[in-house]
């Protein structure tokens, strides 16, 4: 069997891991990723491999059933997984109607899946569903949506127009908004479950004064749509206390709507 260390999918997560820390998006332990194995690449690499532990999920998802993802460990610093990825991630393969996790790899120091498991893999369902490429969520605390939280309306209208009107990639790149939650405990299989209903529409879900969630095909694309709501938010943030002299007009969203062929949500420009 193939090294697992140097599969493509951990070689990437290791970076994104590693850059995502860089970003300041994920202090301590914070933020998690989960992404769901291709059958071909996870036979590849752990073919015929007996699970380590089992693990109770504490929710249900049929649809997940017999899916296997590479996941962050609970309270691991994505700081650190790059210098001892089998410690701070695992492979698990879910079965009994999602109710249990069969670990084939890693948590090698006794650990299990992040906390956020239940919105991960409720997210997943929900994003399968509406798009069966999408095989990332990804979770991190970034300081300037994070800080606008604590400032902006959290209409999900309202904070979905703000972020389009901060830089004109923000409607190319998430014409379909940002969903907002109301503020809730984390690591529930209530907020995982209030954030998987959002998913069904949206790719961004805003969780007030904790951080967000993002989804996509890859990690890139993951990455790519959280680094540019978390610049629009920074633009907000420096701007926000200013006398606003000039914006982006619904005229001119109109017109990237245009050029790019967009599918804008609907009722959100007038
Ligand atoms: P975990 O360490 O369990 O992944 O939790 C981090 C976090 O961001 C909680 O929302
Ligand atoms: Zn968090």
């Amino acid at each position: 069997m193939k090294n697992i260390t140097e599969a493509p999918f951990m070689v990437e997560m290791i970076r994104t891991t590693t850059n995502m820390y860089a970003h300041g998006w994920d202090e301590r332990n914070g933020g998690n990723i989960s992404l769901l194995l291709e059958e071909a690449e996870s036979c590849e690499y752990l073919a015929g491999a007996e699970p380590l532990r089992s693990l109770p999920t504490g929710f249900t998802a049929p649809e997940l059933d017999g899916k296997v993802f590479l996941v962050t460990g609970t309270g691991k610093y994505f700081k650190n997984v790059q210098y001892a990825p089998e410690v701070n991630l695992g492979i698990v393969r879910l079965e009994e109607g999602g109710a249990v996790a069969r670990l084939l790899w890693g948590f090698a120091d006794g650990g299990q899946f992040t906390s956020e498991f239940p919105a991960h893999m409720m997210s997943h369902a929900a994003r399968l569903k509406a798009n069966p490429q999408n095989r990332v969520v990804m979770h991190c605390h970034p300081s300037n949506l994070l800080a606008m939280t604590y400032v902006h309306d959290l209409d999900e209208r309202a904070f979905t127009r703000t972020l389009w009107q901060m830089c004109t990639e923000c409607i190319v790149v998430f014409p379909d908004g940002v969903g907002v939650l109301p503020w809730m405990p984390c690591g529930t299989n209530e907020i995982g479950a209030a954030t998987a209903r959002k998913m069904e529409t949206v790719r961004l879900v805003v969780w007030p004064q904790h951080g967000i969630y993002g989804v996509g095909r890859d990690l890139d694309e993951a990455f790519g749509l959280i680094e540019t709501a978390e610049k629009g938010a920074e633009i907000y943030m420096k701007i926000a206390h200013l006398p606003l002299l000039n914006t982006l007009s619904d005229e001119h969203l109109h017109q990237l709507e245009k050029r790019f062929n967009l599918k804008v949500r609907e009722g959100y420009l007038s």
